[in-house]
């Protein structure tokens, strides 16, 4: 633990993750109501880096739009679903993702010893919403493949307001046509939920909308 160059980091996150009520509160509604909202868990420089990060992919170009489905299901239907995104590789991480990534293995072996759900790894992209732009109701799992066990969306858009619109709602474990919650994408906020279980969209936003969106998975 205390070896190698992130040493040091790598034990101030374990120690942060494994003695905050913050991270309790996560296991607790995760158990409870299948979701979570948190404006504590990430370290506000992780998210800095990660928002300088997305800046340079969108300034090079790199954004993609997003597609619904896998493999020959793909399509692209902006009305739908209206990001551009960008696949972060774990394995080659840049100068501004590896303490990210090193807060993420943290948080998938806790969350694997309190959830016993066999999470071992992730996927992550970076998610950018032009104006005017929605992602209807759906949920993240595929018919053919179901792998994504917990979705989190890490929002970067600093001061957003009421009226910037582009809120995540969230719709019931039992009864998914009944809203439970409606989450702005304020900086730094965190939001984790079961892939399966929870149905969600995102509401048009008025206002150009930055996130970094994941899943955890275990072994198909
Ligand atoms: C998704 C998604 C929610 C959000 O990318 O599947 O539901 O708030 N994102 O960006
Ligand atoms: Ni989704």
């Amino acid at each position: 633990m205390v070896a190698g160059p992130f040493g040091k980091v790598a034990l101030l996150a374990y120690i942060f993750f494994m003695t905050s009520a913050p991270f309790q509160a996560l296991i607790d509604d995760l158990n409870s109501k299948g979701w979570h909202s948190s404006d504590s868990l990430v370290p506000p420089p992780l998210c800095e880096k990660l928002l300088r990060q997305l800046v340079k992919h969108r300034a090079n170009h790199q954004l993609r739009k997003a597609a619904i489905g896998s493999g020959s299901q793909k399509q692209v239907e902006a009305e739908i679903r209206g990001d551009f995104i960008f696949w972060l590789d774990e394995k080659a991480p840049t100068a501004l993702e590896t303490n990210f990534f090193l807060w993420l293995s943290q948080l998938i072996k806790i969350l694997d010893r309190q959830l016993m759900m066999g999470l071992c790894e992730a996927e992550l992209h970076y998610a950018f919403y032009p104006p005017q732009t929605q992602y209807q109701k759906h949920r993240d799992v595929f018919k053919t493949k179901s792998d994504r066990k917990l979705s989190f969306v890490l929002y970067l858009n600093k001061d957003w307001g009421p009226e910037d619109g582009g809120e995540l709602i969230l719709f019931d474990e039992q009864n998914p046509e009944l809203e439970t919650a409606r989450i702005a994408p304020q900086f730094g906020r965190l939001v984790v939920f079961l892939s399966e279980n929870i149905y969600h969209q995102v509401n048009l936003t008025n206002r150009e909308r930055f996130s970094v969106t994941g899943w955890l998975k275990n072994q198909l």
